[in-house]
């Protein structure tokens, strides 16, 4: 099928690059000239581990291009909506100026059989006011909803291997017909891989995907609450993790405590839910999300004053080691970071706070400039009165806690991912504490 994707963003590009390696003919389309260059010579954006290879896999197809021309998308079969929703500046809704624009954009482009698709998380209703827009403009092309799963790290393989597919569907049965045959049509190898399709109105699929999300950020936020009581009680919240996790109900995963949730996903995700619920009447529906944010803000803040009381109540003069600014590992993403944020806290209090991660280093130098940046763990480390590990990259769970200590000031370890084992840190000599374990 000929697919352009407006928008190329992380979820844009990716699923660009991901439609044109199952064998679409692709048109990635983004407003930013850079970002365009970039992805046409096969420069990727971000740091997402193997879009690099399928990107010039799929641009040496010739099956992959991007322009900032949306007059090139005129003969596609499907205009497939990846634009941001990133939070409004003043308010907790979401900002639908980027999706409006790429409508009207595609409108003069539009032909009466193309489907329009969108896959930008929205707030329910978005669809159906989408779908007047194009009414009011003349165009008949039918409009679905299919919204994305992709976590940051595995957005390919989540992209071409979903646990499921969701499909949102016009009222109109032969507008909804045909823009199912599109789908199945896009999604054929999955659906060959028996990937259970889940239909419904616009509605349900963009509740879906808010839902799922806000889902996450409650589990994480109740295992983050319950590792509070831990640290009153000297329970220990990995073991409990352990134990609620083997009931299948409730599963293991997203049962971590630590610092909490950041990226450019969930934080904004759940405020953009209520604050849509509110303006639905149904404020008291999503409460218990407000009190999701607010168990996460708190684990940011109580690892700051954990760090604080380390340092023997103040930060002023003191070094700290910050691993981690990324949001997550295996991610140059600094949105929303548990990380950034706890470093930026701490060195606005007056601590001398050298950072390093394995990406998102330009990142932090570009966006915090007051922050000082090292190539590693041991330059980061050197000479510091504390250190605190943020974000669990792989090379940090693996750092050799006799080797680290040699080269610290005071041998000092806040673990705020739970990833380090206390054993082995203090018998090397360490004071080691982490997130509601004794
Ligand atoms: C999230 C969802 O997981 C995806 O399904 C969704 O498609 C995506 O948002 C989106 O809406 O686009 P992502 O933002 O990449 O994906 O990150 P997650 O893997 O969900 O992690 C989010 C945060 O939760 C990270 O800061 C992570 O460190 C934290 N986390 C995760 C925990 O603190 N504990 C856990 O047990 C799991």
């Amino acid at each position: 099928m000929r697919i352009s994707v407006i928008g190329c963003g992380y979820l844009g590009a990716v699923y660009a690059v991901s439609m044109a390696s199952i064998g679409h003919e692709v048109l990635g389309l983004d407003v930013d000239r850079r970002r365009i260059d970039d992805l046409a010579q096969g420069v990727a954006p971000f740091h997402e581990p193997g879009f690099d290879r399928v990107l010039s896999e799929s641009l040496d197809s010739g099956r992959l291009r991007f322009s900032t021309d949306y007059a090139e998308a005129a003969r596609c079969e499907a205009h497939v909506i990846c634009v941001g929703t990133p939070q409004q500046i003043d308010a907790a809704g979401a900002d639908l100026t980027f999706v409006r624009a790429a409508v009207d954009s595609l409108l003069p482009h539009l032909d009466d059989d193309a489907v329009v698709l969108g896959r930008s998380t929205v707030p329910v209703g978005t669809a159906a006011s989408l779908q007047e827009r194009l009414r009011a403009a003349g165009a008949r092309s039918p409009l679905a909803w299919n919204p994305e799963f992709l976590r940051e790290g595995f957005a390919v393989k989540d992209t071409l291997h979903p646990d499921r597919l969701v499909y949102g569907l016009p009222e109109d049965p032969a507008q909804a017909a045909r823009a199912r045959a599109v789908l199945d049509e896009m999604y054929a190898p999955m659906l060959e891989a028996e990937t259970p399709v889940v239909v419904g109105n616009y509605a349900t699929a963009e509740l879906v995907k808010v839902s799922a999300n806000a889902f996450l950020a409650t589990k994480i936020s109740f295992i983050n609450a319950v590792a509070e009581v831990c640290e009153a009680t000297g329970a220990d919240v990995s073991v409990i993790a352990e134990a609620i996790g083997l009931d299948d109900r409730i599963g293991p995963k997203f049962l971590r405590a630590g610092i909490g949730f950041g990226g450019g996903c969930l934080p904004k995700d759940i405020r953009a839910f209520m604050a849509r619920a509110g303006e639905l009447g149904v404020t008291e529906a999503l409460g218990l999300l407000r009190e999701v944010d607010n168990v996460n803000n708190r684990r940011r803040d109580h690892v700051v004053n954990m760090a604080r009381k380390a340092l023997g109540g103040s930060f002023t003069g003191k070094r700290v080691a910050v691993l981690g600014a990324a949001f997550k590992p295996d991610s140059d993403d600094t949105r929303q970071s548990p990380a950034l944020y706890i470093a930026s806290k701490i060195s606005g209090r007056g601590a001398d706070v050298v950072v390093t991660d394995p990406a998102a280093n330009q990142r932090v130098h570009a966006e915090r400039p007051n922050l000082a940046i090292a190539e590693d763990a041991f330059a980061a480390a050197d000479g510091a009165d504390l250190v605190l590990l943020l974000t669990e990259w792989a090379q940090f769970k693996e750092l050799d806690p006799v080797a680290l200590r040699e080269v610290v000031g005071t041998p000092h370890m806040i673990d705020g991912r739970n990833v380090l084992d206390p054993a082995a840190w203090r018998e090397a000599g360490w004071t080691y504490q982490s997130m509601g374990r004794p």
